[in-house]
């Protein structure tokens, strides 16, 4: 088995080394997803089904990835997609995530269910580097209008997302089942990899968000982390009445996470430029099993309302493992691509590291792609370099 970041040469390698490292608990939580996994199965397989389309006699000598997200110049045309609990998986948690993002010029986006605040997440970080800050409304609404104003001090996030995919968390067996087996195995794996949350001291300044110890102090992981961490979420949001809410309360951008359709991507546009970006997701198939991969959306937008992408950004994520992948939704309208296990499993294989070599692998795909497609910047990819009818058939 691999033992070493240097030997994983892939994303996959990088989880099976987290998988070896993190402890059970931590690995319910990240790795779990709603039902039967299909939706998870799905995100992990359908971008095998897009061809390529290269072209010959392009020289590919320079290769550019740098794009810009919501007006935000970044270096690569990947994000890391809110998650939360970074820490369960290793102490560097959340901030150990954004040192690898300012080395290779990625965005983040804070989770609003991030095991540190978004103060220690951003300490030290430079004036250049940007994020997002994800909310889920909770029911106290003046809890989240506080989380806001404490955002609104921070000049490096720059836009919030409203994750809209999960009123309520989905079924995740994988998550409850390794409710038990936490206690004994979490004790053993801080002495083997120090990822214990137990080991480390929880967040202290600013309210929130002790989650690591609200989870285990409620006692109650019948549903696992996934569902304990829901408690509080408002289940009541709509168009009508939580857009004007959130407007009142922010300046910011604001881009709307877990769209599934055509129609309500068509929806949100109407809203634009209040809303200046949608995330299409199925949350990493962790909600609605049988939901379907973002990329099909992105296909029903494209046949069914085009004009979508000119009136706010488009980005996709769920399932993406290799570069071919970020480069292929590029190519059919992504402005950008998310990532949400793949920096929570290089965490867990090697802290900061680990994060690194995930982005750093993830890059240099990226890279190649583009070369062998023949393309020098981000901007020139189109849907000429690839061939979905595969997929548009399902
Ligand atoms: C998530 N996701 C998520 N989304 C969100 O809006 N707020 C959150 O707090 C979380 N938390 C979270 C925890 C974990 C452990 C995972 C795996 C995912 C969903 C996430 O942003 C993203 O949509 C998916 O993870 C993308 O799929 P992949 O890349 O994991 O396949």
């Amino acid at each position: 088995p691999l033992a070493t970041l240097d030997e994983c040469l892939n994303l996959d390698d990088i989880e099976a080394l987290a998988t070896r490292k993190i402890n059970r608990k931590a690995w319910g939580y990240y790795y779990s997803a709603g039902d039967d996994l299909i939706s998870k199965t799905l995100n992990n397989t359908v971008y095998s089904k897009i061809l390529m389309r290269p072209r010959i006699f392009v020289d590919c000598t320079r290769c550019d990835t740098s794009t810009t997200i919501l007006g935000q110049k970044v270096n690569v045309p990947f994000f890391v997609s809110p998650a939360a609990m970074a820490r369960l998986g290793n102490p560097a948690g959340e901030r150990g995530i954004a040192q690898a993002c300012e080395t290779y010029g990625a965005l983040q986006i804070i989770s609003n269910n991030a095991s540190q605040t978004p103060e220690q997440i951003l300490e030290g970080c430079g004036p250049d580097q940007v994020f997002g800050w994800q909310l889920y409304v909770q029911n106290e609404r003046a809890k989240s209008e506080e989380m806001i104003r404490r955002i609104h001090a921070l000049p490096n996030i720059k836009f919030i997302v409203l994750t809209l995919d999960a009123p309520v968390p989905g079924k995740r067996e994988h998550d409850e089942r390794s409710k038990n087996v936490a206690a004994n195995l979490g004790a053993r794996s801080s002495i083997q990899s120090g990822s214990a949350s137990t080991t480390t001291p929880a967040p202290t300044t600013g309210a929130p968000l002790r989650l690591e110890e609200q989870v285990e102090a409620s006692g109650n992981l019948d549903g696992g982390v996934g569902k304990a961490l829901f408690a509080g979420t408002a289940p009541d949001l709509t168009w009508r009445t939580t857009l004007p809410w959130l407007r009142k309360q922010t300046d910011l951008p604001i881009v709307l996470k877990g769209l599934q359709t055509h129609e309500d991507a068509y929806m949100a546009s109407l809203h634009a430029p209040q809303v200046k970006g949608i995330i299409l997701s199925n949350h990493g198939g962790r909600a609605m099993d049988t939901a379907p991969p973002s990329i099909h959306t992105l296909l029903e937008i494209r046949k069914y309302c085009p004009e979508v992408f000119s009136r706010l950004e488009v980005f996709v994520d769920g399932g993406i493992r290799r570069g071919t992948d970020v480069v292929k939704a590029l190519c059919l309208g992504a402005k950008g691509v998310g990532l949400g296990r793949a920096p929570l499993f290089g965490l867990g294989a090697g802290g900061v590291e680990g994060v690194e070599r995930t982005l750093e692998i993830l890059k240099g795909e990226v890279e190649t792609a583009m070369r062998l497609l023949g393309v020098e910047k981000v901007s020139e990819l189109g849907q000429q370099h690839v061939n979905a009818r595969a997929v548009e058939r399902d």
